[in-house]
């Protein structure tokens, strides 16, 4: 099956996508996009993440006529086109083409791309054994709950992390909160509470976070969205991350020391038999 691409309203292979250089989302990171993954077919929570992408561009002041790009119908198509039996659609909506000016034109076209590739299954090892983070300062744009292409912060820390031996990076607050991954949102288990940040503007309000919570709901697991520190993080019973790519994975070490017993912890691996079971279910509200 062929890794497929679409641009603004055409499907090609992925090597024959182009965009002009003087697109914005290129010269200025002047776009926000969306990740789904696709399960047999189906996208799961495609009207959240269409929300959250409506809400993404009104963020960044754009209006979008659905009358002429259909987004869920793009991802629908894009899915059903490329065929994998776990798809991961990437979705990109950039200001348009112009150029390069900081100030945009008012009567820009948007660009609208989008990939559409096999779902990469997460490391075995790091699915048994969980990973470790370090923490560290988080340098990025205010308004994170805009799920914007300017992810370069995040590919640093991600990066950085990776030279020190560390799996992945967690974004803490100067005064000490702790906010997400650098592609993830973050859960902590402490004292038989399930605990997660909450969603004001400096972390991405993930999807999978939601479900997570829905999950937990559904076994009676108590949970509290709520400010969470290192230091709880550090003496927390069980950590994990939440995202579309890596589902839920646990977090086991955290500055190079265990978290609880330093293994996946007995309420991540039933979260994750919750979860699993949800994706198995009717997927889309
Ligand atoms: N990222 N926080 C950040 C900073 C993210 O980039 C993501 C997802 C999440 C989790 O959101 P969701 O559960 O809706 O996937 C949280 C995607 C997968 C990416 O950039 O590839």
């Amino acid at each position: 099956m062929p890794e497929i691409a679409y641009v603004n309203g055409r499907f090609c292979p992925i090597d024959e996508a182009v965009i002009s250089i003087n697109d914005r989302g290129f010269q200025f990171a002047d776009s926000v996009y969306e990740v789904v993954a696709a399960y047999e077919g189906a996208p799961f929570r495609l009207q959240a993440h269409l929300d959250r992408l409506r809400r993404s561009l009104s963020l960044i002041d754009m209006e979008i006529d659905e009358r002429r790009i259909d987004f869920a119908g793009i991802i629908r198509e894009g899915i059903a086109r490329a065929g994998f039996a776990r798809t991961l659609a990437y979705l990109q909506v950039t200001r348009g083409v112009q150029a390069r000016s900081h100030l945009h034109s008012a009567d820009l076209a948007p660009t609208v791309v989008a990939t559409f590739r096999p779902k990469p299954e997460v490391d075995p090892a790091a699915r048994a054994a969980g990973i470790s983070v370090v923490t560290v300062c988080d340098t990025r744009r205010v308004e994170c709950e805009i799920k914007a292409t300017a992810l370069l912060a995040n590919v640093l820390a991600l990066n950085r992390a990776r030279r020190k031996g560390y799996d992945d990076a967690i974004f803490v607050s100067p005064a000490g909160e702790i906010r997400e991954g650098t592609a993830s949102n973050v859960f902590v288990v402490r004292h038989g509470m399930l605990m997660t940040p909450v969603c004001d503007a400096s972390i991405l309000h993930g999807v999978t976070r939601q479900f997570v919570l829905e999950c937990a709901r559904r076994i009676e697991h108590p949970v509290r969205e709520t400010r969470l520190t290192v230091a709880d993080l550090q003496s927390a019973d069980e950590a994990f991350f939440s995202s579309t790519t890596q589902d839920i994975l646990a977090v086991t070490r955290v500055n190079r020391k265990p978290i609880g017993s330093g293994g996946v912890g007995p309420v991540t691996e039933r979260l994750c038999e919750t979860f699993l079971e949800g994706l198995g279910q009717p997927l889309e509200q």
